[in-house]
């Protein structure tokens, strides 16, 4: 059962950059299939947790960052560039406000003229990374866009940019987060997971966030970032 489903999620991550089991399914099946499908590098659990924010904030060198582990809105981002697939594990949703939206850059060549798709393959922003969430992150730079081969890799934080940017740059951004801002209007997908459902995302093609919920909201998703054994693109 566990390789039907890694199977179907797989096909799902190919042709739509996600896929959400909208059936329950156990918390050692979701498990099995992310395994299934390649190493889980960090586990988190996503609720609201003051002192887990404290924490973070603590170990976090921009400390302007939005954190998964408050009630605010989070706005449109990709997550560790690194892994390949975000997947999520459902336990307890809001029953106001908790649905997990996303938005597929699948278009983004055709939107960018090639000048510009290069100009976003040299445009740095910050990523961070950290082993176990009470580590001390490290911060590194990658582009906003990677095309090769196989196709285009987004990496989009709006609140890890570099501190400058020359004037084209500047512009690209701004265009960037137009076309964000285009899609957003009338392309965001919005899953609202129920109880034991979950889902998985290319984490390097759809972006996602979250509308703010309530601060004694008992949503709870468990998170896992996983660098797959396969090539999601071919
Ligand atoms: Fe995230």
């Amino acid at each position: 059962m566990t390789e039907a489903l890694c199977a179907e999620v797989l096909r799902n991550l190919k042709g739509n950059g996600f896929a959400h089991i909208n059936q329950p399914v156990s918390f050692p099946t979701f498990e099995a299939i992310a395994a299934e499908m390649g190493t889980i590098e960090l586990v988190s659990e996503i609720r609201i947790d003051a002192d887990h924010a404290q924490q973070l904030h603590q170990t976090r060198k921009v400390k302007t960052r939005p954190s998964p582990y408050k009630a605010d809105a989070l706005g449109f981002h990709s997550d560790n560039p690194g892994m390949d697939v975000l997947a999520w594990y459902c336990r307890e949703q809001d029953p106001k406000s908790g649905a997990t939206l996303l938005i597929d850059t699948n278009d983004l060549p055709s939107y960018f003229t090639a000048a510009e798709l290069a100009g976003l393959s040299k445009l740095n922003l910050w990523y961070s990374v950290r082993s176990k969430e009470s580590d001390e992150e490290q911060l590194f730079q990658i582009p906003l866009l990677i095309i090769d081969s196989t196709g285009c890799y987004v990496y989009y934080q709006p609140w890890l940019f570099l501190d400058s940017y020359d004037e084209v740059q500047t512009r690209l951004l701004q265009k960037f987060s137009e076309y964000l801002a285009d899609k957003q209007q009338t392309q965001t997908i919005s899953i609202e997971l129920t109880k034991r459902e979950c889902l998985f995302i290319d984490n390097r093609r759809i972006l996602h966030g979250r509308g703010a919920i309530s601060s004694d909201s008992h949503r709870h998703l468990t998170r896992f970032f996983i660098r797959t054994f396969h090539n999601l693109r071919i």
